[in-house]
């Protein structure tokens, strides 16, 4: 087999927040990559580093009043140790703010520019005149201009769906100051993306991307691409761009340079050769593991700027879907947002790897953690499969001395466990894990059947069999092994334990030959059941976090919306009794296609026909949630046309948005159609 040379990263996590399970899933995705190359006699290198660039990240450090050097570092030490937490066997973990990324940031600019792929021009924005600060859409806060929402972002609005631009918004306001913006000009630098469409149409067609990626990036190539903006005004936490006073790259611009930064760092260290990976003709590998949200930044800008500057472009790009819980987005008040940190304070690390793996595939569909499965699979198969082959099966070859027969009992089941290595190792490079560990699993029945129809605890008993109990023991051992290198890329620690029993080195080789003759050490429990009470505790954990967490954000947000809004004036009776409140079934509830903040609501008011309308709920609530539930509805609201149909009411819902929404539910008693007044 020739020996490859590959580089994988993964995708550089802010330098703003703690890493969740979503980040986790990709770190574990690539890991179990990574090591299931390292396994096969590659070189195969992993670098990663926190992308600690950005206006966030700014505000971030300002709010904790320390220097942004001072906040990445912290935010850094806590993803390294996170890292190591998983397991995640990273080569190197360095930061987008170091030289080796301001050298290649440089460097590419002025190649890009040189090679007049740079343009300029005065482009008007909004700005907070009070922080003297340009303000991105998620900065501005303000009135629908289309059905009078309040506390709406300036890009759109969660109520009716609208988008528009933050210029468009009723009484917009700085969510920074609290300030009115005002629109200003300034120059900007655009990395000229249009010129590379030709380009583009061959790369993502050669190979370098999963089909229903190249699907979806075709659509835009079709539609035209733009050109895009890469500078930012000052303040801005980043690299000043050469020649342009006052102008820092945009943080996306320098974040995949950081790749090849955190690399160098690392040749650096070691002695390995750069060029051989980056340069135009390298014969290496280059492999990005990243999210579907971030696939524009890695298969469009990123291979042309690449392309330009004179550097190799990427082998392949692999894109995984979004991890959700227990059939949801992640949700703070729920506790289902997750960190790293949490997890690891409760419960094994393995026990998620084997959970994801179990579950990954080559595609770009979520992957769910349902918290019940995640307990019974983990003990079901890992615990009451694999590693109790070993435990059924090392007492009896401790009895005889602790050392396995000259022979394999059965050849033939032997040979299975052989055989199945090819197509194992064909799923594990094609990122199909899930296919992987449904063959090993179904090799780990196999063993146990073996063993239960041959229950050497039965012949032990009788005399003159201890050879055949030996023997067939002997065999578990030996599956056990063999199930044990499969599964040594996704359980590293497992294997390590695993190692140390079988006193062997387990390694993808090894497995031609069977352990005969050979002295086993003593069994040691390995891995302990997981216990649904732990998981408990952590999401608990997580649900206390995140309240004590919005009140600390609430006490500290003067400017939020409600509490500087003038108290409105008040309403006469007459005013009110105008509003026709309704106690409403919800009989049937669907998602919107293309709105992705809403649900279409199939009301019963009593009425001859149900009543439609759309509620900026989807956030919160899952269709499956609402079906049969009784809710509130205003009746005489005007119809309101909208994309996706004419609206027939509204629903009443509280809180302050995202999963923290709440329909308003009446007791089961009001009917639906009944007055509320
Ligand atoms: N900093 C950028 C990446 C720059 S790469 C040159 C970024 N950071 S991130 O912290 O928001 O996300 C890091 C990675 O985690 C991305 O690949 C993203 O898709 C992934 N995930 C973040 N949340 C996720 C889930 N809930 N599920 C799975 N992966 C998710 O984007
Ligand atoms: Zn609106």
């Amino acid at each position: 087999m020739t020996q490859r040379k590959i580089l994988v990263t993964s995708a550089l996590p802010y330098a703003n927040g703690a890493l969740h399970l979503g980040h986790v899933m990709e770190y574990i995705q690539t890991d179990i990559w990574v090591r299931f190359q390292q396994m096969r006699g590659h070189t195969c290198t992993y670098v990663c580093a926190d992308d600690a660039h950005g206006t966030a990240i700014m505000l971030k450090a300002e709010e904790l009043g320390i220097s942004p050097e001072e906040h990445i570092a912290n935010m850094k030490a806590e993803h390294e140790r996170d890292f190591k937490g998983f397991l995640i066997n990273v080569s190197n973990y360095h930061s987008t703010h170091s030289q080796e990324n301001r050298e290649y940031s440089e460097m590419i600019y002025k190649r890009l520019r040189d090679n007049g792929h740079i343009a300029t021009r005065t482009i008007t924005q909004a700005f907070d005149p009070e922080k003297e600060l340009f303000l991105a859409d998620r900065y501005i806060k303000g009135t629908c201009p289309k059905c009078k929402a309040e506390d709406q972002y300036g890009d759109n609005c969660e109520a009716c769906g609208a988008t528009y631009s933050p210029t468009d918004l009723l009484d917009a306001r700085s969510v920074l100051s609290g300030a009115k913006p005002v629109s200003k000009e300034s120059e900007h630098y655009f990395f000229k993306l249009p010129e590379f469409t030709e380009f583009l149409k061959g790369w993502t067609r050669s190979g370098t991307l999963q089909t229903e990626v190249a699907n979806k990036l075709s659509e835009w190539l079709d539609s035209g691409l733009q050109e895009w903006d890469i500078s930012r005004d000052a303040p801005y936490f980043g690299f000043e761009i050469p020649d342009a006073p006052n102008k820092f790259f945009y943080v996306w611009l320098d974040a995949p340079i950081g790749y090849m930064a955190s690399f160098k760092n690392y040749c650096d260290r070691t002695g390995m050769d750069w060029n051989e990976y980056w340069g135009k003709d390298s014969a290496a590998e280059l492999y990005h593991f990243i999210g579907k949200d971030i696939v524009n930044f890695h298969a469009l800008f990123w291979p042309a700027m690449l392309d330009s500057s004179q550097f190799r472009t990427p082998t392949k790009v692999c894109v995984h879907g979004f991890l959700t819980v227990d059939g949801k987005k992640m949700s703070k008040s729920r506790g289902t947002f997750i960190t790293a940190e949490s997890y690891l304070k409760h419960l094994n690390p393995e026990y998620l790897r084997y959970y994801m793996a179990a579950k990954l595939g080559a595609g770009v569909d979520d992957l769910d953690l349902n918290l019940t499965d995640f307990v019974q699979r983990v003990n079901s198969d890992v615990v009451g499969k694999v590693v109790n082959i070993a435990s059924r099966t090392a007492k009896f070859v401790a009895k005889s001395g602790g050392t396995l027969s000259a022979n394999i009992a059965e050849p033939a089941l032997w040979q299975q466990f052989v055989d199945a290595n090819q197509t194992i190792a064909k799923y594990y490079e094609d990122r199909e894990y899930a296919k992987a560990v449904r063959d090993i699993m179904a090799l780990a029945d196999a063993a146990n059947e073996y063993i239960a129809d041959k229950a050497p605890w039965a012949l032990a008993k009788q005399e003159g069999a201890e050879q055949e109990v030996l023997d067939i023991c002997s065999l578990g051992v030996n599956m056990f092994r063999a199930l044990m290198v499969y599964l040594k890329p996704v359980l590293p620690e497992l294997a390590i334990k695993a190692e140390a029993f079988l006193n062997d080195s387990l390694s993808w080789q090894s497995l031609s030959a069977p352990l005969c003759n050979h002295q086993v050490a003593e069994f040691k429990p390995m891995m302990t059941r997981v216990e649904m009470e732990k998981v408990d505790a952590m999401i608990e954990e997580n649900k206390a976090a995140a309240s004590a967490q919005a009140e600390k954000a609430a006490a500290a947000k003067p400017v939020a919306a409600a509490s500087i809004e003038p108290i409105a004036e008040t309403i006469d009776f007459n005013q009110f009794a105008a509003v026709d409140l309704r106690v409403a079934l919800i009989v049937n509830a669907e998602l919107v296609d293309g709105a992705d903040k809403l649900l279409r609501l199939t009301l019963d008011i009593g009425e001859a026909q149900p009543r439609n309308v759309f509620a900026g709920i989807r956030s919160a609530y899952s269709p499956e949630a609402l079906i049969g539930r009784r809710t509130v509805m205003v009746a005489n609201l005007a119809p309101r046309k909208m994309r996706f149909g004419v609206s027939e009411g509204m629903v009443l819902a509280a809180g302050p948005g995202g999963s923290d929404i709440w329909i308003l539910s009446p007791d089961d008693g009001a009917q639906p159609g009944m007055r509320i007044s």
